[in-house]
């Protein structure tokens, strides 16, 4: 299940998002906001990054005008690694190195073309583990104590 969250502005994005993700039968639960009514990101990021943080759902994609206020707002849920791209080969590789479970996307950056190769990048991308997991584990100690091993 994926969540999807959006403000006013990323709206539009998200409707195209959500009909990609028809098309490949995928599973989604949208967590507003439903209108083109003005409206503040912080409060549909946290239902959607707490869907996500809490396991109700596997990952999450996020519009707002440039990706960046709403990503930030998710990346305050603990667990979460939300990232803001507007190229493909920074999707794959937040997925490969980074085990981002959120994507974020720029309507007033990318159009539906571009978001959407961007999406299927981000979805098509598996985590690598390894020698990535160890630095994974530092953000979470970060998240957790505020620093890593008492530096
Ligand atoms: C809304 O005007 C705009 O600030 C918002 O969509 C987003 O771009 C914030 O980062």
């Amino acid at each position: 299940m994926i969540a999807l969250a959006s403000d006013h502005v990323g709206i539009e994005l998200k409707r195209h998002i959500i009909e990609y993700l028809d098309e490949l039968q995928l599973e989604y639960k949208d967590y507003g906001t439903y209108t083109t009514e003005r409206c503040n990101y912080p409060e549909y990021a946290l239902k959607a990054a707490n869907a996500v943080a809490n396991g109700e759902c596997e990952k999450g994609i996020l519009c707002c005008g440039t990706g960046i206020g709403i990503s930030i707002a998710a990346n305050k849920v603990k667990g979460i690694r939300c990232v803001v791209c507007s190229d493909c080969y920074s999707a794959l590789l937040s997925r490969q190195h980074n085990n981002t479970n959120m994507l974020s996307l720029g309507s007033r950056v990318v159009g539906k073309d571009l978001g959407l190769m961007i999406v299927k990048s981000w979805l098509d991308g598996t985590y690598e583990g390894g020698r990535h997991q160890v630095r994974i584990d530092e953000i979470a100690e970060i998240e957790e104590t505020g620093t890593i091993r008492g530096l």
